[in-house]
């Protein structure tokens, strides 16, 4: 009842001409039955939203929480909504990491894009200490339940949860998929607490060294819902054959 998902995340990568190549690569060679969303830099949003194929939505990599006003550098979510993009990465770790995206800062973007029909792919995951001293549930559940705190679901179809070990992205060192599925339904277990059987229809999706590779394995596990993959989204060709991951 979920549809699958696999989402490109492009990080800082592609200028303009090549976000229009990687547009002509992928046409007419995705899949119907998987949603297939790539999530840009901000600055060839509108460019992409124009050139993609239909069945390939376009997401933004983040967003402020205010709606306009002196926050110099930063795109708002009515921005977004003008460009026309269908869904906002929320909570990456590396914004985390490199821009001081806290748990609280997350709810706030996570009320505001659903406040303007954004589509948020909120993302979660521990560090390798965290794993390595048990703390991967503890972790997944403050940031699941902060990052939800207060946010009433309207269309649970439209909310995405990336799992994304922090050990395990960009590193080629993926979680295996026994590891992906045991947080996946541990985070779909905490969102119970919160959205009782909404929480089925909540996809949650893994991300960390996800390749074509690999994906299939991941795919069969009943928690995981699809995938936030970046490295191996950037090259047409790759994104296609993870996109059709069933074939
Ligand atoms: P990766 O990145 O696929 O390159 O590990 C995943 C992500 O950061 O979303």
């Amino acid at each position: 009842m979920r549809k699958p998902m696999l989402a490109g995340n492009w990080k800082m990568n592609k200028t303009r001409d090549e976000a229009i190549s990687f547009c002509l690569g992928v046409s007419g060679k995705l899949p119907l039955d998987v949603e297939c969303v790539v999530c840009a830099p901000a600055i060839i949003l509108r460019d992409l939203v124009k050139r993609a194929p239909s069945n390939l939505a376009v997401g933004a990599q983040n967003m402020d929480y205010h709606d306009s006003g002196a926050f110099t550098g930063e795109i708002s979510p009515i921005m977004l909504k003008d460009t026309a993009v269908s869904y906002v990465i929320l909570g990456h770790s590396e914004r985390r990491a490199y821009y001081n995206e806290t748990d609280e800062t997350v709810n706030l973007k996570v009320k505001k894009a659903l406040e303007y029909d954004l589509k948020p792919i909120v993302c979660v995951g521990e560090v390798l200490e965290e794993r390595e001293s048990n703390k991967t549930n503890e972790v997944l559940k403050r940031q699941v339940l902060k990052a939800f705190e207060g946010v009433e679901i309207a269309n649970p179809a439209d909310v995405v949860v990336a799992y994304e070990p922090v050990w395990a992205i960009g590193t080629g060192k993926n979680a295996s998929s026994d590891m992906a599925e045991d947080a996946c339904k541990y985070i779909r277990d905490v969102l119970r607490t919160i959205y009782a059987d909404k929480a089925d229809e909540i996809r949650i999706l893994y991300g960390g060294s996800v390749k074509p590779v690999n994906i299939k394995e991941y795919m069969s596990k009943p928690n995981v819902d699809g995938a936030l993959v970046g490295g191996a989204s950037l090259q047409a060709d790759s994104f296609v054959e993870l996109c059709n991951y069933q074939k």
